[in-house]
This record gives C-alpha cells, sequence and structure tokens, in this order.
C-alpha cells in the first residue's frame, strides 16, 4: 500500500518541479500537456488503487466498501478518458504509466484488521492526490482555463472519495 502512496508523492513532485519553473506563456501548449500528462499518471495510480481495493473487499465480503471502491474505479477511469481527450485537444501525446501499473498487481493482505490499515493508508494516498491536483488547478488557471476546469472537476470527485474513506475508517471500521 506504501507504493501507491509513494507513487502519488513522486508524481506530485514532478508537478512541482514543472511549476516551479515559473508561469507559461499562452504559446507554451506544451507545458500544459506536461502537467495534464501528470495529472493522467495520477489518475491511473488512482484507478489501479481503488480496483485492488474493491478486489479486496470483495475477498473480505466486505460488500458495501467493496461496491463503493468499485464505483471509484469506475469514475476515475471516466477521469482518466477525459484527460486523455484533452491532450489531444491540445495537441499533445497521453503518456501511459505502465510501468510503476505492473509492479503492483500483488494482493496486498491476508486479513481484514490488514485492510483496516489499507484504507487509512489510502486516505492519506488520496489526500496527498488532492494536494498535486489542487496546484495544478492554480497553475493551470491563467494559461489554460479550459484544462484547469477539468482538473477542479476530478478533485472534487477525489474529495468525495476521501471523504467516503474518512467515513469507512471512522465509523465502518472502528
Ligand atoms: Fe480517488
Amino acid at each position: 500500500m506504501k507504493a501507491f502512496l509513494t507513487d502519488v508523492q513522486k508524481l506530485g513532485d514532478r508537478v512541482r518541479q514543472e511549476i516551479r519553473k515559473g508561469p507559461a506563456t499562452e504559446t507554451e501548449v506544451s507545458r500544459s500537456i506536461v502537467i495534464l500528462n501528470q495529472a493522467l499518471a495520477l489518475n491511473m495510480v488512482c484507478v489501479l488503487r481503488h480496483m485492488r481495493h474493491f478486489v479486496t473487499a470483495d475477498r473480505f465480503d466486505a460488500r458495501v466498501v467493496a461496491q463503493e471502491f468499485l464505483e471509484h474505479t469506475v469514475r476515475e477511469s471516466e477521469n482518466s478518458d477525459l484527460i486523455v481527450t484533452r491532450i489531444r485537444e491540445l495537441g499533445g501525446e497521453p503518456e501511459y504509466e505502465r510501468h510503476s501499473a505492473a509492479k503492483r498487481g500483488q494482493l496486498e493482505c491476508s486479513t481484514s484488521s490488514e485492510f483496516e490499515d489499507i484504507i487509512r493508508a489510502d486516505l492519506a494516498t488520496e489526500q496527498s492526490a488532492i494536494a498535486a491536483y489542487a496546484e495544478m488547478i492554480a497553475w493551470l488557471a491563467d494559461v489554460d482555463p479550459i484544462s484547469s476546469e477539468l482538473l477542479q472537476q476530478i478533485l472534487s470527485l477525489e474529495e468525495e472519495h476521501a471523504e467516503v474513506m474518512l467515513n469507512f475508517v471512522t465509523v465502518v471500521i472502528t
């Protein structure tokens, strides 16, 4: 599970590196594409993470939790499609982080108490993703308001997911 948090933190660091180069001019569309590709990578880590949790919850017969993670997976996948579409609109090529996905296929835990720890750690990962999206949104706002608005929608969904997970931690699990 820590691997997912590390992935998200690394992606957040890459976003910050790009942002630290300063604001883009209107002709620097390529910089919006770089940021959107980081958002895509971040989103795909989230898709995979939610999918792993769906499979794990299903294995422990935690039906409500499993259903919720399945829904998160589907909604995050739709967001990946929207980011890909926007990258193409800007004339860019979407870059998929297949390498990190390939390393995350193993089962994450063998007991339900370990699964509880996973959901707690997942909350931290979701919050790290939210922080990275917020920085991208602020940076894009002036140079590419359409992409900024798109990431704002995605951020709102991540906030909903974080709230659901907080609910699992405080109500369902404890
Ligand atoms: Fe999410």
